[in-house]
C-alpha cells in the first residue's frame, strides 16, 4: 500500500489482442478523469515505453471505441522489453513522464512485464485480456467471450454444409497451451468430439468411437473441434482420412476469433475491471492485478497472483461425453 497520490497514468495493451480491450482502455481513461488523474497512451505494449511512443488521452480519446473490436493502443509482443536494457529504457520513458502508474491489459506475458517494471520501482496494474482465458489468478478474461461466440457463429455455419454434404470436420480452435476455448465451443456447438491439451488424446476412443457411437444415434455428419494446443487440426483430419476412411473437411479458424465487436459480457468486465483498476490505484493499492473470482472483483498482489494457477473444470467434459451416450 502507497500513500503516494497517483496523478498521472499511462495506459498500454499487449501480447495477442483480444475484443474488449478498447472497451477496457475506455473505462480505464474515464475512470482516471473522474479520479482527477491524466492519462497518456502508451502504443503498441511494452515497445512504447522503450521508444518513447506515447499520446495523450483523455475522456474524447476514447469516444465511440467502446464497440469496437482490436485495441486503438495497437499491441506487440515486445521482444527489446525482455532485455534489462529495453526495461532500463522503459524506466526512463516512464521518469520522463512523469508516470505515477502503468495499467497493462493484457495476458500472462504482459503480466510478467508488469511485474518485472514492478521491481524497478514503477507501480503497476493489471487488467487481464486474451481470447485465451488462460490467466492463472483470474476466472475470466477480457475476450473470452467474444472469441466463443466467433467461432461458434462460424462452426454453426459449417454444420449446415457438413449437415447436407454428411461429412466429417475438423475444426482447429486458438487457446495456445490451454483448452477453455475449444471445450466451451465444443459444448455449445454439441461437437462430436473435443481434443483439448489438459488431457490426453487417445486417438481410438476419443475420435474413432466417438465417431462410432454418433453413427449409432443416426448421425450421418460429424464435428471435431480441436485446440491447436491438443494438436494440428491437418493431422486430426489426415488420420480420420485413412483410419476411419470419412473424407473430412479441415478449418482452421484462426485469428478471426481475435476480432470483432465485445459481447456485452466482455463490454461490462471491461468496465468494472477498467474502473477497479484505476480505483486500486487510487486507495495506493498498486502493483495488483485486476482479477474475477466467483464474479467478483479482487484485487490481488502482483506477485503473489503471478503464483496461482487454474485448472479447467473437467466436469465440462463430463458433460460432453454425456451428450454422446448410447447407454449407461
Ligand atoms: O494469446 C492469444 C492468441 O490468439 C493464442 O490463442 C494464439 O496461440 C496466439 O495468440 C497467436 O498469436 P499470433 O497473433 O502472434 O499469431
Amino acid at each position: 500500500m502507497s500513500d503516494k497520490k497517483v496523478k498521472r497514468i499511462g495506459i498500454l495493451t499487449s501480447g495477442g489482442d483480444a475484443p474488449g480491450m478498447n472497451a477496457a482502455v475506455r473505462a480505464v481513461v474515464r475512470s482516471a478523469v473522474g479520479f482527477g488523474m491524466e492519462c497518456v497512451g502508451i502504443r503498441r505494449g511494452w515497445n512504447g515505453l522503450v521508444f518513447s511512443d506515447f499520446f495523450p488521452m483523455n475522456t474524447d480519446t476514447v469516444s465511440h471505441i467502446l464497440a469496437s473490436g482490436g485495441t486503438i493502443l495497437y499491441t506487440a509482443r515486445s521482444q527489446e522489453f525482455l532485455t534489462p536494457e529495453g526495461r532500463e529504457k522503459a524506466l526512463a520513458t516512464c521518469r520522463m513522464l512523469g508516470l505515477d502508474a502503468v495499467v497493462a491489459i493484457g495476458g500472462d506475458g504482459t503480466f510478467r512485464g508488469a511485474l518485472e517494471l514492478s521491481r524497478m520501482g514503477v507501480t503497476v496494474v493489471g487488467i487481464p485480456a486474451t481470447i485465451d482465458n488462460d490467466v492463472g489468478c483470474s476466472n475470466y478474461t477480457i475476450g473470452f467471450d467474444t472469441a466463443c461466440n466467433t467461432a461458434v457463429e462460424c462452426i454453426d455455419k459449417l454444420r449446415d454444409t457438413m449437415q447436407s454434404h454428411e461429412r466429417c470436420s475438423v475444426v482447429e480452435v486458438m487457446g495456445r497451451h490451454a483448452g477453455y476455448l475449444a471445450l466451451y465451443v465444443g459444448l455449445s456447438v454439441g461437437a462430436t468430439a473435443v481434443l483439448i491439451p489438459e488431457r490426453n488424446t487417445d486417438f481410438d476412443t476419443d475420435v474413432v468411437e466417438r465417431i462410432r457411437q454418433s453413427r449409432l444415434m443416426g448421425n450421418t455428419h460429424f464435428m471435431i473441434v480441436v485446440a491447436e494446443g491438443a494438436g494440428s487440426a491437418v493431422e486430426i483430419g489426415k488420420r480420420i482420412h485413412d483410419e476411419i476412411g470419412l473424407d473430412p473437411r479441415v478449418t482452421v479458424l484462426g485469428h478471426i476469433q481475435r476480432g470483432g465487436a465485445p459481447t456485452a459480457r466482455d463490454r461490462e468486465m471491461a468496465a468494472r475491471m477498467g474502473y477497479n483498476a484505476v480505483k486500486a490505484l487510487a486507495e495506493g493499492k498498486g502493483n495488483s492485478i485486476v482479477c474475477t473470482r466467483e464474479g467478483g472483483i479482487v484485487v490481488t498482489p502482483i506477485e503473489e497472483a503471478m503464483k496461482q494457477s487454474k485448472h479447467l473444470q473437467m466436469e465440462r467434459y463430463e458433460v460432453l461425453e454425456a451428450m454422446h451416450a448410447t447407454k449407461r
